[in-house]
């Protein structure tokens, strides 16, 4: 199997935060590289070195299934997208670019592609398997978490976010859905469908209602900050276990019209320094908003709110995470909710063979 050679470039531990920098600097150097001299995927003959075993998750445009390989006895999380639907929706570019970016990523707290096959009628996209089941699961479950568990999450979606920045991208679908938690109870951001590199602006309506920035649905263009907004918006939602800015009901107009005033209620039970950081992210003005000012990211990571968050030991995940999801092994997928079976239908001759020869 070639497997992604993720680890080929050395890094060396990171001891301080400007070894942290440097690290920064190697991954950008990495990522280039692999981004642009992207490898063809293997031929659809291999899925029969596996069984396939349950569906862990059904988005919009395609189911993802627990696979597990017969000899290595290795399992994974394989995203099957149906090449018609990419094209009818005309998505080719961001399935390529998923693709070509996620076999690139090499960071502690994102997913990255182990290998992509195609056949005829799907492309698919083979990741590890991130067993501990999606933030979202366990928010629902335990209605909101404590501060301490918000930080600990939020901290590494902030380490996540600037990494990805740095390679010179956006991300564009932050939501507890997208946020794996893996078997020691740390995170994996994952779905990149939406991430593209991005220059200055980019315009395209794209992400999640509740998680859209005003300058997103104003459609005037937008940069990263949309990111940081996305991000604020999340520890809102982890410390409280509601959206700042949800109406309580399905009118979508409403919920828009909001976030693009701006108007939301802070949660009383939320701490002083936890209050103060939300309160300069959710900023509708991007000369204030934290994150888009002339430090960048450095404003939130030292921010009150992270003044003990050890940014080193958590890159080198050596903090206790606070919560562990129950697991029995590597192939435990009780964490994940229960979806009906989707039978694949793999057409004889090859679709849109063209259109996805870069795949
Ligand atoms: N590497 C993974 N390990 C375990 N589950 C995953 C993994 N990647 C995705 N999933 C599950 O599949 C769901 C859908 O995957 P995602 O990439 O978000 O697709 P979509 O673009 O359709 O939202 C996720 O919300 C998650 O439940
Ligand atoms: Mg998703």
């Amino acid at each position: 199997m070639t497997e992604n050679n993720s680890k080929s470039i050395t890094i060396i531990k990171p001891k301080t935060s400007d070894d942290l920098k440097k690290v920064m600097t190697n991954l950008k150097t990495e990522f280039d590289l692999k981004y642009n001299n992207d490898e063809p995927s293997l031929s659809s003959d291999r899925l029969n070195e596996f069984q396939f075993l349950t569906i862990l998750g059904q988005g919009a445009f395609g189911v993802v299934k627990l696979i597990k390989h017969n000899t290595t006895e290795k399992f994974y999380a394989v995203k099957i997208i149906s090449k018609e639907r990419i094209v009818k929706s005309k998505q080719i570019f961001h399935c390529i670019n998923e693709k070509k970016i996620l076999r690139s990523l090499n960071y502690p707290f994102v997913v990255y592609l182990e290998f992509s096959l195609k056949d005829n009628s799907y492309v698919y996209f083979c990741m590890p398997f991130v067993n501990g089941g999606e933030m979202f699961t366990h928010l629902r479950k335990a209605k909101k978490f404590e501060e301490e568990l918000s930080k600990f999450y939020a901290a590494q979606v902030f380490m996540a976010l600037d990494y990805i920045h740095n390679l010179g991208m956006i991300y564009r679908d932050l939501k507890p859905e997208n946020i794996m938690i893996d078997y020691r109870g740390f995170i994996k951001v994952t779905d990149f469908g939406f991430c593209k590199p991005i220059k200055d602006r980019t315009y395209t309506l794209c992400g999640t209602p509740e998680y859209l920035a005003p300058e997103v649905i104003k459609n005037k263009g937008y940069g990263q900050s949309a990111d940081w907004w996305s991000f604020g918006i999340l520890i809102f939602e982890m410390s409280s276990g509601y959206s700042p800015f949800a109406v309580g009901h399905p009118d979508q107009m409403q919920l828009l019209e909001r976030i693009c005033i701006g108007k939301y209620r802070m949660s009383t039970s939320f701490g002083k320094e936890l209050k103060s950081l939300i309160s300069n992210i959710l900023q509708i003005d991007l000369t204030r908003r934290f994150g888009n000012l002339k430090n960048g990211s450095e404003d939130i990571k030292t921010h009150p709110w992270f003044n003990d968050t050890d940014w080193v030991a958590l890159y080198n995940q050596e903090i206790k995470p606070p919560f562990i999801p129950k697991l029995t092994g590597p192939g435990d997928y009780s964490q994940f909710d229960e979806y009906e079976d989707v039978k694949l239908k793999i057409a004889h001759t090859c679709v849109f063979e063209k259109e996805f020869a870069d795949f």
